[in-house]
């Protein structure tokens, strides 16, 4: 087993994606602490790993302070002899059109995700140099950081955030040999089941019928499962080349994301003046606006609902 001997974090593992990752993790051996604020899916995913001959250990606690973070690090090292493998995966959702967004609304997304992904990678990195472990830290992100989304300034912020973090933190570990990445996962869980574009994808899911190809290849959605593979590879010392990455994963497509280029560079002597950019923009710009949001497909027919 690949992973056998390591010792893995993940972030909002009691279900959906994350738990998904801790039983990957576990099943290539490694020994993984599971964390989330809902008690009974925490105890759940533990069992579950122990049932198919794992590893597990549970956290019950919000994911955003530092004391959270530090009891997450504490525990790897007290339970199972160390910490390799983070991934920061808990998340809520508070989606809502700007005008309306609250400052609860915001600070709530953006403490769970972007503060706690922040906590976490920084007790785990702390760690890692300190006892010089060559470890992996794997955030995930969202499309809707890549590209925005109608309804999710607050989701949009924290995930462009984490992946403009684990840029950073991919310099900053180079030298101690600690891989960062993001993957930007897309999967049927409860925070996409009630999406009526996949309403079809996920009644095949719940019927325990593979999903319609078009979802799994043209849209790249599919189970939870179809993401953990990549989580574990990520993990593993076979991606030691791979850092300062954003991976896109779901259903049967794999996608590297590139990060922001400029597209078109241009000059002006003397500098940009109110009155040259109102000659020039116009030009400068007129094919090279930059798209935002997903575009999807239209759903064929037989797959409306
Ligand atoms: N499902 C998708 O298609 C999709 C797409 C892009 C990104 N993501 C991201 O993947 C991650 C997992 O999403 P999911 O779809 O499995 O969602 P989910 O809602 O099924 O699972 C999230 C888990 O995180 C836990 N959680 C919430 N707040 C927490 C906190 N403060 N501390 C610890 N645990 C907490 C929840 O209790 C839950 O168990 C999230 O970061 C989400 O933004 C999901």
């Amino acid at each position: 087993m690949t992973l056998e001997g390591k010792v893995a974090v993940v972030t909002g593992s009691g279900r959906g994606l994350g738990l998904a990752y801790a039983q990957e993790l576990a099943r290539q051996g490694a020994s993984v602490v599971i964390n989330d604020v809902d008690a009974d899916t925490a105890a759940d995913a533990v069992a579950s790993i122990e049932a198919a001959g794992g590893r597990a250990v549970a956290v019950v606690a919000p994911v955003g302070p530092t004391s959270t973070a530090e009891e997450l690090v504490r525990t790897a090292v007290d339970t199972f002899g160390g910490l390799d493998i983070l991934v920061t995966n808990a998340g809520v959702l508070r989606d809502t059109v700007l005008w309306k967004m609250s400052d609860d609304d915001f600070d709530t997304v953006v403490n769970v995700h972007l503060r706690g992904t922040f906590t976490c990678a920084r007790a785990a990195a702390s760690w890692m140099r300190e006892h010089e472990v060559a470890g992996r830290i794997i955030c995930i992100g969202s499309p809707t950081g890549q590209r925005g989304n109608f309804g999710q300034t607050n989701y949009a912020a924290a995930k462009a955030g984490i992946v403009g973090m684990v840029r950073t933190w991919a310099l900053e570990l180079k030298r101690a040999g600690i891989t960062v990445n993001a993957v930007i996962p897309v999967a049927a869980t409860a925070m996409t089941a009630t999406v009526p574009y996949f309403a079809a994808a996920v009644e095949a899911d719940e019927k325990g019928e593979a999903m319609p190809a078009f979802f799994r290849h043209d849209l790249g959605f599919g189970t939870s499962d179809d993401v953990a593979g990549l989580i574990a590879y990520l993990a593993s010392d076979d991606a030691s080349g791979v850092t300062g990455q954003a991976i896109g994963i779901g259903g049967d497509r794999l996608q590297v994301w590139s990060h922001p280029e400029p597209v078109f560079t241009t000059y002006h002597e003397g500098g940009w003046s109110y009155e040259s950019l109102r000659e020039e923009f116009p030009e400068v710009a007129a094919e090279r606006q930059q798209s935002v949001g997903e575009s999807f497909p239209p759903l064929p027919e037989e797959l409306r609902r």
